[in-house]
């Protein structure tokens, strides 16, 4: 990260205190950078040559974050809200820092992979609706889905409001007798495991696809966004950050438009 700033502000962005308590840990010698005692709280430095030090500690600073959360349900993809808990919610105070917001919207009771960032360009690229990034969900819809709506989602459905989805690739996993593993299904209720990749992000659109072919979604999960796969290990509500190369991967993808 090639850029420079005052030290007061890296060190309270990196949740070392208020500005104004950190000049006074300057006043008392506490923070060095290249292991000199800094005199003055607005010296300019350059975290990526320099290394600043709190109380002895080294105080690493970047300013861009990106998370992978698994998402839970019952919280919503939003920084703030008056009714619920938000997806912000959910992360440790020091990750709270850089002021993450999340890469769109999955709705309150979908679960699955949301990636959180403050990178406001990547963000804006991978929601733009001319890039068509692959969102790839797995659901559980009640009634047996079969070839005419694997057809149909192939060609477009014709939401509620009239709007024409573009294709879409619709899997079906598994078609269960009985109701599946949900408490919320009627004992014998015949369910199909399905997996789906759309290529935009209308409101509730996979929920509106399978009401426009008269089905109704269960259960949804997202498991993947362009070259980013939900990372299973991570229990629903926990969240990582992501590695370099998942960093670079989406960056990657947002290069080029996606026609379509
Ligand atoms: N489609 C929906 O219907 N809901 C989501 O949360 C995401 C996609």
């Amino acid at each position: 990260m090639a850029e420079k700033l005052r030290i007061d502000k890296l060190l309270a962005h990196m949740g070392r205190g208020t500005r104004s308590e950190i000049k006074k840990a300057v006043k008392q010698g506490k923070v060095t950078v290249d292991g000199k005692v800094v005199k003055d709280s607005g010296l300019i430095v350059d975290p990526a040559n320099q290394e600043v030090a709190y109380e002895g500690e080294r105080v690493s600073y970047r300013s861009v974050i990106y998370l992978m959360l698994n998402k839970p349900a019952g919280v919503v993809s939003a920084t703030e809200d008056n009714r619920d808990r938000t997806v912000v919610d959910l992360l440790n105070p020091e990750d709270r820092l850089l002021a993450p917001f999340p890469v769109g919207r999955l709705d309150k009771d979908t679960v699955g992979l949301l990636l959180m960032t403050n990178d406001g360009a990547l963000a804006h690229e991978l929601l733009s609706p001319r890039k068509h990034v692959d969102k790839t969900y797995e659901a559980l819809v009640l009634g047996k889905v079969g070839d005419s709506d694997v057809q149909a989602f192939a060609a477009g459905v014709t939401l509620d409001d009239g709007y024409v989805t573009m294709p879409a690739e619709l899997v079906v996993i598994e078609v269960l007798e009985g109701g599946g593993d949900s408490d919320s299904l009627a004992a014998g209720a015949v369910t199909s495991l399905i997996r789906l990749t759309i290529r935009e992000g209308k409101f509730h659109q996979v929920k509106r696809m399978f009401q426009a072919v008269g089905k109704k979604v269960v259960t949804l999960k997202r498991i993947s966004m362009g070259p980013l796969r939900l990372d299973e290990t991570l229990e629903e509500g926990a969240y990582r950050e992501l590695t370099i190369e998942e960093v670079d991967g989406l960056k990657a993808h947002r290069g080029a438009d996606r026609e379509k």
